[in-house]
């Protein structure tokens, strides 16, 4: 049988397991969260969606009971509070590093082989954070941001292009910030065609621009951060790790010398399948990438940072 947890049950929480449910990625979804019968009231809901969509998983929802999601497979951990408009991801630290660490503690009591992605933001410092305090090897602590943001850098590709979304291929490396992610454009192509053949420069670096901000566009829309295409982001995470999909997917993943990084978590394509992270995928950098990613590592080396302050490191 395979078990996937979800913790934090609100929007974005709730999207994945309903996802993962949907899609029947596994055979039973946990569902937790800390407010009194939310998780609950959610998984009852999504269980009476299951004759209509037609999906056979089981799903559970418990308040802070962590005996409920004992072996799992795979945990995703959303806990933590979203951003609201204006707000960075950054800003968030001071309260979700705590929530973070200690769910994850509570999550491995119960299931010791998980293997976990982390959703919570700051997103790569939250994956830093777990992987320095809970003492897993590296291939088991993974970050969604990328998948994420590639999802956005394609879809604004896509609008501007005025094709199909899944016609076109493309890559987000580096931290999941509003300044920090780095849209591949040189490399997204249009039906294996590099999209220079049909964006002018101009319209290329807008589709960069919107990317980079897509996430505080919808902040401003929403009043609070966005939730179907993170939380199906995450799904898709999940799916490749429990069907051993090996899918190339852009996640924040612990360096060890790759592009030029050490000590950190940050994006980069990384093969997803059962044991997690399976290899690190080296991309053919031109010096200009090269550049943005050692800028986009050195701020979240300085998010990192702030870890020690808030002491949770
Ligand atoms: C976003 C948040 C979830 O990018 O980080 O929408």
């Amino acid at each position: 049988m395979s078990k996937v947890t979800v913790v934090g049950a609100g929007n974005v929480g709730a999207t994945c397991a309903n996802v993962l449910a949907f899609h029947e990625v596994a055979d039973e979804v946990v569902m937790l969260d800390v407010k009194e019968g939310v998780s609950e009231g959610k998984a009852m809901d999504m269980m009476q969606t299951a004759q209509s969509l037609g999906f056979d998983t089981n799903i559970i929802g418990c308040t802070n009971d962590y005996e409920k999601t004992a072996n799992s497979d795979v945990v995703v951990i959303t806990s933590g509070i979203p951003r609201k408009p204006g707000m960075t991801r950054e800003e968030l630290i001071g309260v979700n590093a705590g929530i973070v660490k200690s769910v994850a503690q509570n999550i491995l009591k119960f299931s010791p082989n998980a293997i976990l992605v982390v959703i919570s933001n700051p997103m790569d410092t939250m994956t830093y954070l777990s992987l320095k305090t809970l003492g897993l090897p590296k291939n088991r602590i993974i970050g969604m941001g990328g998948m994420l943001d590639s999802s956005r850098f394609k879809y604004f590709l896509s609008q501007a292009i005025g094709c199909n979304a899944n016609e076109v291929d493309g890559l987000v490396i580096g931290g999941h910030g509003d300044t920090t992610m780095i849209p591949l454009a040189r490399l997204a192509t249009y039906k294996g065609m590099p999209v220079s053949n049909f964006l002018s420069e101009e319209e290329l670096q807008k589709v960069v621009a919107d990317t980079m901000v897509g996430g505080a566009t919808l902040t401003k829309f929403l009043g609070t951060s966005a939730w179907y295409a993170p939380g199906a982001s995450g799904a898709y995470v999940v799916e490749s790790i429990i069907h051993d999909q090996k899918k190339m997917i852009p996640c924040s993943v612990y360096l060890e010398g790759e592009y030029g990084e050490n000590d950190i978590c940050c994006g980069v394509p990384v093969i997803l399948g059962k044991n997690g992270i399976e290899k690190i995928v080296e991309l053919p950098l031109n010096d200009d990438e090269k550049a943005k990613f050692a800028a986009s590592a050195a701020a979240v080396r300085k998010t990192n940072g702030a870890l020690k302050e808030v002491g949770a490191l």
